[in-house]
C-alpha cells in the first residue's frame, strides 16, 4: 500500500517537473471545474504554447495529472492538425498558399523548399534548422508569393531564390558558433 502511495507520489513529482508550476497550477484549477477532463485541449494548448511542442513526457506529465487516460491525450494530441508533436527547427518557414500567392506560383516555391529540405510540411529538417509550415493568406497579397522565415518577409519570391534564402539562415547560423 505504502509503495503504491510513493509510487504515485514520484510519478506526481515528475509530471509536475516534466510541465512546469504555471502549467501545474493551471491543471490544479482545473480540478476546481466539476469536469476537469473537458479542459484537456485548453491544457495541452498551453503546454505547447510553453515548449513550443506536445513531446512523450509533457502528454504523459497531462495525462497523470488532469487523471485523464494517456490513450486519450495521445489521441487528442494527433487528431487535431494545431498540435505539434515534434519540436519545431531553429527556424520556421511558412509558406503562403493563400489564392494570390498560389496563383503567383506558391506550388512550385513549395516544391522547390521540399526538394531542398528534403522534408515536407509538418516535418522539420534533420539538423534541426528548418521547419516547413504551409499558411493561409498571410496578408501581403500584393507581394505575392510570399515565404516567411520566423518574422522575416520575402516577397515575390521565385524557385531560385529558394536555395539563396535557405543560405541566408545556414551562414547565420555557422556565423554564430
Ligand atoms: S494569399 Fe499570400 S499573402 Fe495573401
Amino acid at each position: 500500500m505504502t509503495a503504491s502511495t510513493d509510487n504515485w507520489e514520484e510519478v506526481q513529482a515528475t509530471s509536475r517537473e516534466a510541465l512546469g508550476p504555471a502549467i501545474v497550477e493551471y491543471i490544479d484549477e482545473c480540478h476546481q471545474d466539476p469536469a476537469p477532463a473537458g479542459k484537456l485541449i485548453a491544457v495541452l494548448h498551453r503546454v505547447q504554447a510553453e515548449y513550443g511542442y506536445l513531446g512523450a513526457a509533457h502528454l504523459d506529465a497531462v495525462a497523470q495529472l488532469l487523471r485523464v487516460p494517456a490513450a486519450k491525450v495521445a489521441g487528442v494530441a494527433s487528431f487535431y492538425h494545431f498540435f505539434r508533436l515534434e519540436p519545431r527547427g531553429k527556424h520556421v518557414i511558412n509558406v503562403c498558399m493563400g489564392t494570390a500567392c498560389y496563383v503567383k506560383g506558391a506550388d512550385q516555391i513549395a516544391a522547390r523548399l521540399i526538394s531542398e529540405l528534403g522534408i515536407t510540411f509538418g516535418e522539420t529538417s534533420s539538423d534541426g534548422m528548418f521547419s516547413l509550415e504551409a499558411a493561409r493568406c498571410l496578408g501581403t497579397c500584393g507581394l505575392a508569393p510570399i515565404v516567411m522565415v520566423d518574422d522575416d518577409v520575402h516577397a515575390q519570391v521565385t524557385p531560385d531564390q529558394v536555395p539563396i534564402i535557405l543560405d541566408k539562415y545556414l551562414r547565420q547560423a555557422t556565423a554564430e558558433t
